[in-house]
This record gives C-alpha cells, structure tokens and sequence, in this order.
C-alpha cells in the first residue's frame, strides 16, 4: 500500500533561521532578531531580561543566518534536485509590515517573497507558509507589549489578508502559528513577550495565547473567503508524554502535561475551550478575558488540519527524578531511549504513538512539518559530509510513520523535515548545531564561504521522496 501518490515530501525552514539580510528590503526588526547567542538567550526567550535593540558585544545570529535572502535561488534549486514536492517557508512578518501596523505594506518585502514562490514553482514545489514562526515585530512590543495586547488581532489580520491575496495563485497550504504552545514556554520567541516587575506571568502568557487563537480562527475564516482552496492547519510542538512509571500519579502528571499541550489544538480544532482548561485556568485566576462573540469565532472557523514538530517523546514523574533536554521542555531521563548530543530522546515509536495519538483525538488529516536530528558534522579533507547517524534517525522515524499510515490507517498529508538546509538553531542560536541535507560552510565564529555542500543524506532523501518512501 505505502504513502498515498500525493504524499507531500519535503523540508521546513523558518525566515529567522535563514534568511538573514534583517536590515534589507526595508525590513524592521522583530523579536527574533534580538535572541543573542550565548548564556543570556535563554533568559531572553522566556521574556526575562527586555532587551528591545542590538546591544554592543552580542552576537545576533539571526542577523545573517545562512543568507538565504541572497542564496535562495541556488537553496531551492537544491531543493529541487532533491525533488521537494514542498517547501514549508515562514514570512518575515518585518518584511511585509515593518512596524507592524502600518496601513500599506512593503513592496520590496512583497516581492522577495513572490520570488520565492515563483522559484519554486520552477521546481514544481509546493510552499506550505507559516504566517508566523517565532515572529513579531518590534514596534508592537514596544508600542502593544506583543500579544498581552488584543490589538495584535487586527495587525495580524492585515498582514493575513495582504499574504491571502497577493499569493492567492501560488500558495494554498498555510499554518497560522509556529509551535503555538511554545509560547508557554518560550514567551518572548512566541508571543513578543516581555515580563514587567510582579505580573502574574502565567495570565500574561494564557492572555496573549487567546488572542492569537482568536487570531488563528479569524485568519482561517479570511483564508477560505479569499480563497475557497487555500487549507489552513495549526501547528504545535508534539511528541507524546509518558508517565515514568505505571504508578498512577505518575501516569495523572502524564495525562496533565498532555493536556496543557493539546489545549491549544483542542481549541483550534474543535472549536471551543475544554472543559479541564476552564476549570483549572479559572481555579488558578488565569483564565483569561474574552471579549463577546469570541467563543463564537472559535467555534465557527476551526482549521483544516493539523501539523506538529515532533523530535522526541517526554517523560514526566510525579517525584524528582534526573531530568533530560528536549525542545524547550524539558523531562524526566527516560532510561529506554537514546539521546542526541544535545541531550534530546530519540524515540522514532513515539512518532507513531504521537501520530495515533493526534489523530484519534481529532480525526482530521495531519502534516508532520519537523521532524529531524540536531547534530554536529565533521566534513572529511575532500569536504564531503558523511552524515550516517542522521540518515538512520530519519529512516527509523519514517519507518514509524509509514507503519502509522499503513498500519493504523492515519491520514497524513505530508512531512517536511527539518531542516533540509543547515541553518541556526531556534533554541540555542548555535550554527554548529546542524540539521540539514546541505552543509553550509559557516562555522561558529561566523567565519567559512557559505559554500552549500550536498552531504551523503541529500542523496539518501532523494532517494526515498524518488521511491515514494519504499527504499529507506
Ligand atoms: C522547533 C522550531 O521548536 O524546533 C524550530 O519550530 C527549531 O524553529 C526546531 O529550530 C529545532 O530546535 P533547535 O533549538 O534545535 O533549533
């Protein structure tokens, strides 16, 4: 049986991650362009330690990337010869909308974008656009405070509506929000959010997390009116969440760590707030304000499917037990899995667990938009890249994937990896930390060519996107 003919193979990048050029095309400056490397990043994604401009001594890796704004013809011409049949992308919101609430937007932004598109229909790719990974303008933190305010709503809606429109004959797949529930996690990188002295941090983050479901419910509803083809899917950090033992506290912190997860997708695609979130919001006084006629919009515009990352399961515990990395969340050390040299649980049955998990929760068609391995490539004297270790991660996990397809009757849409080109880490902004099918020559230090370099997995996916997943 296999994947179905129309499997949508590919790989997924995020704007901040690649592009670079951030003072170009008369680009402003978001978020993401103010997470330094180093110690003080991860005090800054959390939405402690404000820092709203560049500051002498830190590096900003976001500022040059990988310099997909001037390579990118040259990157998805690679991608092509992979034979991508999509490409997830991300707008840099500051290209389009500089400040963020301007009435016009950028011409010049507009047009690198329509480039893109063009190239890779060149290729006959396929681009699924998240509107925002990890995105918000500057401005609107400074003037709004990012997503605490409900006026975001409008500012997204524009910049919506002018991505809607303008693209209306070269895209149709859409994802309103990267990773939504990160912004539990990670405030600042989620949802533009700077912590002020004695706030209740928690309403903060459940504040701005409604507005950009709200968001998300109108973005949908002006996608079908512009476009009756255009899908629009949520997107979140998934990878299921075991109980570290069969004792039953154990396996209740499981089910409750699952749930602050699937909140967010149980209201972007079932329509309305469970009922386990709105008692414990409410009993913890976070529940957050809504205005009249928002529980309706959630109700009447739920999304067309649902995408996840997955890189790996959790594991949590209802005592102290020795705690492991993964993705921004972090979790009890599972002894029966291995971990990445970052530290992350490699579990490719999780993938299938996760992808019965999702889909019986909402029966709706599924895309796995990440799903990839962090690690650090040695090239040999001749430059060639001989990346083994992550051809057997991806091979193990699509081998779960195709079994959660064949097997258990899931109904995927796609998977792009991430990512198919080396680009800065999200989490750490580390260059060495490398996930991609193409080696860029740009090391830590900033120094190399930016030489791209086909490593042994590029011929490997190609390979498997050719046999349609049946030679792994
Ligand atoms: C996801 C993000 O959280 O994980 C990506 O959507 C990110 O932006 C990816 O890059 C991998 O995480 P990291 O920290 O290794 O870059």
């Amino acid at each position: 049986m296999g994947f179905p003919e129309n499997f949508l193979w590919g790989g997924a990048m995020a704007a901040n991650q690649c592009e670079g050029g951030i003072f170009e095309g008369g680009r402003g400056l978001a978020n993401v362009d103010l997470c330094p490397s180093g110690s003080r990043r991860q005090e800054i994604l959390r939405g402690h330690g404000k820092i709203l401009q560049m500051e002498p001594g830190c590096h900003y890796p976001s500022a040059e990337a990988i310099d997909f704004y001037h390579h990118f013809r040259e990157d998805i011409r690679l991608l092509g010869e992979m034979g991508f049949r999509v490409f997830r992308l991300s707008i840099a919101w500051t290209r389009i909308f500089p400040k963020g609430d301007e009435e016009k937007p950028n011409e010049e932004g507009l047009r690198f974008y329509d480039e893109i598109f063009e190239e890779c229909k060149k290729y006959g790719i396929q681009p699924l656009v998240t509107i925002s990974h990890f995105d918000c303008p500057v401005y609107l933190i400074e003037k709004y405070g990012g997503w605490r305010d409900r006026r975001m709503i409008d500012f997204y809606l524009r910049l919506c509506r002018v991505l809607f429109t303008r693209y209306q004959d070269k895209v149709t797949l859409w994802l309103t929000f990267n990773e939504i529930n990160m912004i539990l996690h990670a405030p600042f990188m989620g949802a533009g959010l700077c912590f002020r002295e004695g706030e209740n941090e928690e309403l903060v983050k459940y504040q701005a997390a409604h507005h950009e479901l709200v968001a998300s419910a109108l973005a949908t509803k002006l996608a079908h009116e512009i476009n009756p083809k255009n899908q629009v899917g949520c997107m979140f950090a998934a990878g299921s969440v075991y109980p570290f033992s069969c004792r039953p506290e154990d396996v209740w912190e499981a089910l409750l760590k699952e749930q602050e997860n699937y909140f967010f997708v149980d209201v972007q695609s079932r329509g309305y707030y469970p009922a386990y979130a709105k008692i414990r919001l409410q009993k913890r006084g976070i529940f957050p304000q809504m205005q009249t006629g928002d529980e309706e919009i959630l109700k009447k515009y739920p999304v067309d499917f649902i995408s996840f990352s997955y890189y790996n399961s959790r594991c949590v515990s209802a005592g102290t037990q020795e705690m492991a990395e993964g993705n921004l969340f972090q979790s009890a050390k599972n002894p029966f899995v291995n971990y990445s040299d970052w530290g992350w649980p490699i579990d490719p049955l999780g993938l299938r667990i996760t992808l019965n998990q999702v889909y019986d929760r909402y029966q709706k068609p599924m895309f796995i938009v990440e799903n990839g391995l962090g690690a650090e490539d040695i090239p040999e004297a001749d430059g060639k890249i001989f990346d083994d270790y992550r051809i057997e991660y991806l091979r193990e996990h699509i081998q779960e994937m195709k079994k959660a397809v064949e097997e258990d009757g899931v109904e995927l849409m796609g998977y792009t990896s991430w990512a198919p080109i080396d680009l800065i880490s999200a989490g750490t902004g580390e260059m060495k930390k490398r996930y991609g099918f193409i080696y860029v020559d740009k090391q830590e230090d900033g120094s190399g060519t930016r030489k791209r370099t086909r490593k042994k997995s590029f011929y490997w996916y190609q390979k498997v996107i050719e046999t349609n997943g049946e030679e792994l």
